[in-house]
């Protein structure tokens, strides 16, 4: 009877802060993470710094316009060099303790007597440099020393999930401009958000006006199940709206086959892409604590939507919707992680087998 069920990650996975740890150190400072849309920051100087595993990163446009990312850390004792979540230096960062300064490119270019100090190499007392890719108007960053093939595990995943990574090249995402952006601060394990996207067994339960949209969604198979497919929109619907009214005009690139569907993509280890014929939703998440994940979303829209101001709100407002009932669920499902009915974890029913497969990557990853 029980053949077809087969087990969850016990409990303590997503409460135990040693384990949550162990993720940090193996999974989100070794693997490519994506952490800022590019258009963040548009000129030079404008930085953004960001949490990656424990590590704080800052990112900053410099003077030849390309991107670059740091460890946030003033190289002298160590102060932490940019303490704001975002903001704008003209051409240097200055250490608020001692006044190291910094170039954009991280070589150290001043510091007070540096001239009496002729030996010292300003490169090599430069801020520490991190991998940086950017793809589909994101920048990627990646902590490890040797990082992994970003073609093979970003890439790869879009490729996996759409047949061919050429399908995702319609939509021309890094062209698109944020025309919403919501952070949700989500009191959840990042794995239960994780396990939560990759299922639609609760979608007829949670999501009343996702599945008036995206019918077969009720059927409880998410479209991340079978390869290349993309959920048809119901016959009377007009676009993906909370209502399913008219959305926007289609994006050029979009294809007769890609029209009138939704596809979902997971990128391991912290961005969901969907697709829509005439936007993007894009989820980065942060994890903060075992119990904790922050997830930014933004909403992608032509930069033609974006500048003429045109209303954008009911698209904007189904995944809102979705979010919101996908966050409750997964924190209604984190306190009960500790109890001791779940200290063997629970089951997956055939439909969410795939998220078996996940299970076993975070497990041989920790390891
Ligand atoms: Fe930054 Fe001393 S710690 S200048
Ligand atoms: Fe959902």
């Amino acid at each position: 009877m029980t053949a077809s069920l087969i087990p969850t990650l016990p409990g303590h996975y997503y409460t135990d802060p040693a384990i949550f740890a162990l993720e940090q150190a193996r999974i989100f400072e070794n693997m490519w993470f994506c952490a800022v849309r590019a258009s963040d920051l548009p000129t030079p100087g404008t930085f953004r710094s960001v949490t990656v595993g424990r590590e704080s990163i800052l990112i900053v446009r410099g003077r030849d316009g390309g991107l670059r990312a740091f460890l946030n850390i003033c190289r002298h004792r160590g102060a932490r060099l940019c303490t704001t979540a975002a903001g704008e230096v003209k051409r240097a960062f200055q250490c608020p303790y001692h006044a190291w300064t910094y170039g954009l490119d991280g070589k150290l270019i001043a510091a007070p007597n540096l001239t009496k100090m002729p030996d010292i190499d300003r490169v090599e007392y430069g801020l520490v440099r991190v991998h940086l890719r950017e793809w589909l108007g994101y920048a990627w960053v990646c902590l490890s020393d040797r990082p992994p093939s970003f073609e093979d595990e970003v890439m790869g995943a879009v490729t996996e999930r759409l047949g061919a990574l050429s399908a995702i090249d319609s939509y021309e995402i890094d062209t698109l401009q944020v025309g919403k952006r919501i952070s949700y601060d989500v009191r959840a394990n990042w794995k239960l958000i994780v396990e939560n996207f990759m299922e639609c067994y609760h979608c007829a339960t949670i999501h009343p006006e996702l599945t008036e949209v995206l019918p077969e969604f009720a059927g409880g198979y998410a479209a991340q199940y079978y390869v290349g497919h993309g959920a048809e929109f119901g016959a009377d619907i007009k676009g993906f709206t909370v209502d399913g009214s008219e959305g926007l005009p289609k994006l050029p690139g979009v294809t007769d086959d890609q029209d009138r569907r939704y596809y979902a993509i997971t990128i391991k280890p912290q961005v969901f892409i969907n697709l829509v014929p005439d936007h993007i939703i894009w989820h980065r998440m942060y994890p903060v604590a075992e119990d904790r994940t922050i997830v930014e979303c933004d909403w992608l829209y032509s930069t033609e939507v974006v500048a003429s101001g045109r209303d954008v709100s009911r698209s904007v407002e189904l995944f809102d919707r979705v979010n919101l009932q996908d966050f409750d669920a997964c924190e209604r499902c984190q306190p009960a992680m500790s109890s001791r009915a779940y200290a063997n974890g629970g089951v997956l029913v055939p439909s969410e087998h795939h998220i078996g497969a996940f299970h076993e990557w975070v497990t041989t990853r920790l390891a």
